[in-house]
């Protein structure tokens, strides 16, 4: 077991107090911040640690870039493209630069940790004040003073996996809210960036988890999701716990109506989480279970630690324990090596599964991962072919899941509302994930009400609320 290091208190003081001063100068001259977030909920997260830690510094929140007097992009380089997209992106700003010289621009999140990109966008783009990497969000304070100060720089802290606590937030959703549970990633499946740039896994204390959960449910927050890339590992690193028992941890705290998690790793959920899931009444019938290929030979070959064959009993053993559970998942085809053959193993499981939703990409080989290196990549076009193929058999699938739900009734969070022209239609999720829309006053937004599916349309459920 490695030893989990925290930011020192001392150190997380000498930031906050840099805060203060910074206040002093940044609040009466009512500056403002934008933040745009690429990537998984995890950048969101860190997002949400950024604005609060800007909050603190004095800044108010733009209402888009244009107004903004602090510009800052979180990145994704999970997949391709990713740079060449930032680099048009960051480009672009120039002109708001010119317009407001004092106008800050910063470039954080996971795509800084990669090796030399954080010096390649100093050195490329003078209008560039600030480049920091997702292991010192907490240093951010201290970062500020030097841009204010008139140096240029870039902080990365590729060996500090310090964990810090106590940060301040700003979150936007007065409903619902992430919690971090692990930070980082042990597994390397073979095609992923992400244990490179997130380093390794490390595990929060339970009591800090449920410290956060309980005071953002006093605040009002009703739905927490807790995130880690495989949270099934959370308590791995410390010396006792589970994720299993830390969902009974939560499952009593005042307010708390619904708990969610993702991403579950099938070699990971055994059965303690089984059962957690069917005796704790907060935890939500919803697993996010990325499968990403029904090829043994492909699990294989990704470094995923667990056959076809584990997946699907998995899934049996849940829809056994909580019948009305709902599944997820990540699918990944035109993996190196795969053949027609075992593509359509994929279409088979997805089939057998039938997913209540898939997430579904073509692979893109990532530099430094051993799956950018091996031999047999697939045609691009060949990818694409695969991906209209599982999409279309996902789309029926889809389809058919939805049809399940006509006449059923139960309870909905309503998320957010559509002005469809004549009339405002309201959505929302039941507690298994599943989302329906259905007319209603924009008053009902964040409110639970019940709701009965009236009809299937093609991507959709419509429903009408009932009353009493
Ligand atoms: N930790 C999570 C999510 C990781 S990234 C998990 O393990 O489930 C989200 C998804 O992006 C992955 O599940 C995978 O399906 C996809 N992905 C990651 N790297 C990829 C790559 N190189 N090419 C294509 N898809 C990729
Ligand atoms: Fe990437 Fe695999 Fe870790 Fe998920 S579990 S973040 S896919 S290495
Ligand atoms: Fe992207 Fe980083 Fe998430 S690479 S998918 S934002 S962990």
């Amino acid at each position: 077991m490695s030893e989990r290091k925290f930011v020192p208190q001392a150190e997380l003081d000498r930031q906050f107090s840099i805060c203060d001063q910074l206040k002093k100068e940044i609040e009466p001259r009512g500056l403002t911040f934008y933040v745009e977030t690429f990537g998984c909920q995890m950048n969101v997260r860190d997002s949400e640690t950024i604005k609060g830690i800007l909050t603190n510094i004095g800044y108010g929140e733009a209402p888009d870039k244009e107004h903004a007097d602090l510009i800052l992009y979180n990145t994704c380089c999970v997949r391709e493209h990713a740079e060449k997209r930032l680099m048009g992106n960051i480009g672009a700003l120039k002109e708001l630069k010119e317009a407001n010289p004092g106008l800050i621009i910063g470039v954080c999140g996971c795509m800084m940790q990669q090796e030399g990109v954080a010096k390649k966008l100093l050195r490329r783009f003078p209008h560039v004040n600030l480049v920091f990497g997702t292991h010192v969000l907490h240093r951010l304070p201290e970062m500020l003073a030097h841009v204010f100060a008139g140096d240029r720089l870039a902080m990365t802290g590729e060996e500090d996996f310090a964990i810090a606590e106590g940060l301040p937030q700003l979150r936007d959703n007065p409903r619902s809210a992430f919690v971090n549970i692990t930070f980082g990633c042990n597994n390397f499946c073979t095609y992923c960036i992400v244990p490179y740039v997130r380093g390794r896994e490390r595990s929060r204390d339970p009591e800090a988890i449920r410290a956060e959960v309980a005071a953002l449910c006093a605040s009002g927050v009703t739905e927490i999701t807790l995130l880690g890339q495989n949270v099934n590992s959370y308590a791995n690193d410390l010396e006792s716990g589970s994720f299993a028992e830390l969902l009974s941890l939560l499952n009593d705290v005042p307010g708390l109506k619904r708990l969610r998690f993702m991403s579950s790793h099938p070699k990971d959920l055994n059965d303690d989480v089984i059962r957690a899931i069917r005796e704790t009444d907060k935890v939500c019938h919803h697993v996010h279970l990325p499968v990403q290929s029904g090829s043994n030979a492909i699990l294989r070959r990704m470094n995923r630690r667990y056959t076809r064959e584990q997946y699907l009993e998995i899934i049996r053993k849940l829809r056994e324990a909580v019948p009305d559970i709902e599944f997820t998942t990540d699918i990944i085809v035109g993996f190196p090596g795969e053949t027609e053959e075992m593509f359509h193993e994929t279409l088979s499981l997805v089939e057998e599964v039938g997913f209540a939703a898939a997430f579904t990409f073509a692979y893109s080989p990532r530099n430094g991962t051993p799956a950018a290196r091996m031999e047999d990549q697939i045609p691009e076009d060949s990818k694409k072919r695969r991906l209209y193929e599982l999409n279309d058999l996902q789309a029926q699938k889809t389809v058919e899941n939805n049809q399940k739900y006509i006449g059923y009734t139960g309870e909905l969070l309503v998320e957010g509302c559509d002005d469809r022209g004549t009339e405002t239609m309201l959505y929302g999720k039941y507690q298994n994930f599943k989302m329906v829309y259905f007319p209603g006053d924009p008053s009902l937004l964040n409110r639970y009400v019940n709701v009965r599916v009236l009809r299937a349309e093609r991507n959709s459920l419509i429903g009408e609320q009932i009353h009493g």
